[in-house]
């Protein structure tokens, strides 16, 4: 059994991780901001699986207390929206470039054995050749992927100056359950899912023939799981994704699809900050972690529906 921390553990990706490492029998403590994660994520946990410590990850004293005894931390926590950075830069880099600084000289004093860190795609930004690999350059386009970007750098820094075990998985737009389609700053697939079931078209920014590697939750949770004991894997990147790129017009069928409905999406401008393709090579994940992805869009667009109607939206069904 390991204690580990989670941050950002009432988010969306936290919350399953928490989960996850309760049945794999760890002891798991939270800290939690709740800016944009919510307790109801962790409700079915606490209070006997999970400690939750309710604070701010830039804050030293609340890092040190959640710290304490901590063998491996899953560092999620970040205010993860291009566009909310594109409105908000400064709080974006304070959670996602300083939050992780801190945390990261917190760990060290602490005496943590390792910090997997919670990357994203968005570091390679237009970048031309597909499949993305790991040593690709790197070329953030907005404030969000700089922050995140940021954030890996400190990763790597502390393992090579102070030998603090640090793991980077670059996730690729992750979806699944609990994911919230609420909020101004939603991700593509729980927004369509949503504007769908209540029969609205759903909006999208440009052509509809932007492409991403969309990635289940739980092959997320694999990655996690795989990166915290994997043996030679401290300073390395790896892309965390499907392998697969599907356009948001190919979504939007799916969806109709799977519902059985002919609904057309509506057409806006596109966003300033997004890129246009995006798609990874797994093959580093697979070779040194072990890691397989074991859920397609399709299947997880079904779970995703099945827990939509479920538990978000009985009214609309
Ligand atoms: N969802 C994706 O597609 C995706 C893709 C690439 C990378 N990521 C990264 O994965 C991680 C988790 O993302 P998610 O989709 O679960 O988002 P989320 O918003 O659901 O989770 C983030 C969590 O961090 C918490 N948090 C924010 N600021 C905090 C602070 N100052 N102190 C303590 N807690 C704070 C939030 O309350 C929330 O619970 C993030 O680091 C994000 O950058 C996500």
């Amino acid at each position: 059994m390991t204690t580990c921390l989670v941050t950002g553990g009432a988010g969306f990706i936290g919350s399953h991780l928490a989960e996850a490492l309760v049945k794999q029998g760890h002891r798991v403590r939270v800290l939690d901001d709740f800016s944009t994660g919510r307790q109801a994520n962790l409700a079915h946990l606490l209070p006997q699986h999970i400690e939750l410590i309710a604070g701010d990850l830039t804050d030293p004293k609340m890092l040190r207390a959640a710290l304490h005894n901590i063998e491996l931390v899953f560092h999620q926590a970040a205010l993860p929206s291009v566009p909310r950075s594109v409105e908000d830069p400064l709080s974006t880099h304070r959670v996602c470039a300083t939050g992780t600084l801190e945390l990261l000289a917190a760990a060290r004093q602490a005496g943590v054995r390792r910090v997997i860190y919670a990357a994203s795609s968005s570091a390679y930004g237009n970048s031309e050749r597909l499949p993305k690999r790991e040593s690709d350059p790197t070329n953030p386009l907005s404030p969000y992927a700089v922050a995140k970007l940021a954030g890996e750098h400190y990763c790597a820094c502390f393992s090579h100056i102070h030998g603090l075990e640090t793991v980077r998985l670059r996730y690729f737009n992750v979806f699944g359950p609990r994911q919230n389609p609420d909020s101004p700053y939603a991700a593509v697939i729980p927004r369509f899912i949503q504007a769908c079931l209540a029969g609205r078209s759903p909006v999208i920014h440009g052509d509809g023939q932007q492409s991403r590697d969309f990635t289940f939750i739980d092959d997320v949770v694999q990655a996690n799981l795989l990166a915290a004991s994997a043996p030679g894997v401290s300073g390395k990147v790896y892309n965390i994704a499907c392998g697969h790129r599907t356009t948001l017009l190919e979504l939007v069928a799916q969806i109709n699809d799977l519902l059985g409905t002919n609904i057309r999406p509506v057409h806006t401008d596109s966003r300033p900050g997004d890129v246009r393709h995006s798609q990874a090579d797994i093959r580093l994940a697979q070779t040194d972690l072990g890691y397989q992805p074991r859920v397609d869009v399709r299947e997880g667009l079904r779970r995703c529906l099945a827990f939509y109607t479920a538990d978000r939206l009985p009214a609309q069904k």
